[in-house]
């Protein structure tokens, strides 16, 4: 389902070469559930911010649901974003302003069940009786889930998620993961970072990346 050759990642600092990912190749099949590993600087949210069209290679080729991802246009990777991509960051990044409800509905634009739709992911999530409330009256696992629901919005083919873990306590992080594993059981394809053995170590398959290259 997802296919990189060759990917190769530079970022410029004037004109200082600073090379993220130095040609990595790697297949990733529908249904699984991987995690990225790798101490600080190895490039995985690099890799990440690829794979979920946030930013394109130097150099290389993403293959995405058959689609060659690396040559589309601005606009189009914009849309393969919004219908085929959710994603889930280490900090929440709800708008304190909104309920919970209304930052799960965000991405459903000119959709008129998103009210219902809404609901029912946040209720798939454990959030169905805090449908109402403000991120503020939140705990942080809490905000995290309700993160989660609105990246399944538009039923992802994958999902993304840069160490969704890291601002959890213990028992709120493997929330968190249960709640991946339990979507991965009914076919959500789940690609995560995290710097956290324990985390990792309950995805199907770990890619260890060091100084831009998969090591293991
Ligand atoms: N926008 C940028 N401009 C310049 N260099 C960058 C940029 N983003 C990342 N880098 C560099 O690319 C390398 C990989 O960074 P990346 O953020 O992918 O690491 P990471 O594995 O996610 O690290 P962490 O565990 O600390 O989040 C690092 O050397 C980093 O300094
Ligand atoms: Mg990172």
């Amino acid at each position: 389902m997802i296919e990189l050759t060759g990917v190769k990642k530079i970022y410029y600092m004037g004109k200082i070469e600073v090379p993220a990912l130095r040609g990595v190749d790697l297949n990733i099949k529908s249904g699984e559930f991987v995690a990225i590993m790798g101490p600080s600087g190895s490039g995985k949210s690099t890799m990440l911010n690829m794979l979920g069209l946030l930013d394109s290679p130097t150099s290389g080729k993403i293959v995405i649901d058959g689609v060659d991802v690396s040559s589309l246009d601005e606009n189009r990777r914009a849309d393969f974003r919004l219908r085929k991509l959710g994603f889930v960051f280490q900090f929440f990044s709800l708008l304190m302003e909104l309920k919970a409800v209304e930052n799960v509905e965000l991405p459903m634009i000119m959709d008129d069940r998103k009210f219902d739709r809404a609901a029912v992911l946040l209720e798939l999530v454990g959030m169905g009786d805090r449908i109402e409330h403000y991120p503020s009256e939140l705990s942080g696992g809490q905000q995290q889930r309700v993160a989660i629901a609105r990246a399944l919005a538009n039923e992802p083919a994958i999902l993304l998620a840069d160490e969704p873990t890291a601002n959890l306590d213990t028992e709120s992080s493997n929330q968190i993961i249960d709640l991946f594993r339990e979507l991965n059981d009914k076919g959500q394809t789940i690609i995560m970072v995290t710097h956290e053995p324990d985390i990792g170590a309950r995805a199907d398959r770990i890619i260890r990346l060091k100084d831009g290259s998969i090591v293991a």
